[in-house]
């Protein structure tokens, strides 16, 4: 691996769609560390330890350490997405797939639960030395090649593979001789807004669904979900934002050498690009 990008920043700052929106572009891996913290929080409610989590810390640590966990990046389409925003305007952010030992957990590990306990168990020493095991060794792993690009108008020229990881910590701790380093910050209305409207466009496509099955006449098996206010969203950032930037083990940090972008008031593209050129200079 030769190029390392590590984007940090507060919770729902667009990391992660910024993120796999730049790997797609620059064909390099994907690493969403949140998501691992994520799996380890959903083990341990699995597991019936969340409730009294200060006394199973080492039970946790060894279960994150017998877990396998994957990070699958589905591109939605073969082509650059420089050549898909020519036609559109607009960049596709591929999905992604979160495998705990095979089974897909990409929304079991996004309930309002795993939201209010994450924090607390990404505070902890041992289970943090744990996760950064499974970072390296995916980052290690992924899935990279050399890519002759012609991305963004710029000259075509060869980049290297890399990789671009996503979290709170990955330029401080996990990887400190990043090459290129991101903090990505929005004011908190602006990240309460976006997380809002992400929830109510499942629940938009939840209740497609339901009225689809309704249709086919299929007994409606589903419970109603109970989406939280903005103001509920705001708090539970808030929260968490506290919880990470006051933790004693790699707090929640901007690093010396990081690019700060604060996208409150830029498109998805500009924010993306300029990251992409960063990259290319
Ligand atoms: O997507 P969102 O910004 O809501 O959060 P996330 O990136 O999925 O991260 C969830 C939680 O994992 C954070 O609130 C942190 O407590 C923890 N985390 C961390 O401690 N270090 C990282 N490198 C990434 C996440």
């Amino acid at each position: 691996r030769d190029f390392t990008i590590a984007i940090d920043g507060p919770a729902a700052s667009g990391k992660s769609s910024t993120a796999r929106a730049v790997a797609q572009e620059l064909g390099f891996g994907y690493i969403d560390s949140g998501s691992i913290y994520r799996c380890a929080t959903l083990l341990a409610l699995r597991n019936n330890i969340a409730s009294d989590i200060d006394k199973h810390w080492p039970e946790l640590i060894d279960l994150i350490g017998k877990t396998g966990v994957e990070i699958k990046i589905q591109p939605n389409s073969n082509r650059s997405l420089s050549v898909v925003a020519a036609k559109t305007g607009r960049l596709v952010v591929p999905s992604v797939q979160i495998l705990l030992d095979g089974e897909d957990v990409s929304n079991d590990i996004r309930t309002p639960e795993v939201n209010r306990l994450v924090a607390k168990v990404a505070s902890d020493g041992g289970v943090r030395s744990a996760v950064l095991n499974i970072q390296r060794s995916l980052a290690a792993n992924a899935d990279t090649k050399a890519t002759e690009t012609q991305g963004n108008g710029k000259d075509p020229h060869v980049i290297p593979g890399g990789v671009v990881m996503d979290g709170r910590d990955v330029g401080t701790t996990v990887f400190p001789n990043a090459e290129l380093k991101i903090y990505l910050d929005a004011s908190a209305m602006a990240r309460a807004i976006r997380r809002w409207d992400e929830m109510n466009s499942q629940l938009k496509n939840k209740q497609t669904e339901e009225a689809a099955r309704k249709q086919e006449n299929k007994a409606d098996t589903s419970v109603p979900v109970e989406y939280p206010s903005v103001e509920d969203i705001a708090r539970e950032l808030e929260q968490r934002d506290y919880a990470d930037i006051n933790r004693q083990h790699s707090p929640l940090r901007i690093a010396p050498d990081a690019v700060v972008i604060d996208n409150t008031n830029l498109t998805f593209e500009q924010q993306v690009y300029s990251i992409t050129d960063l990259a290319r200079e």
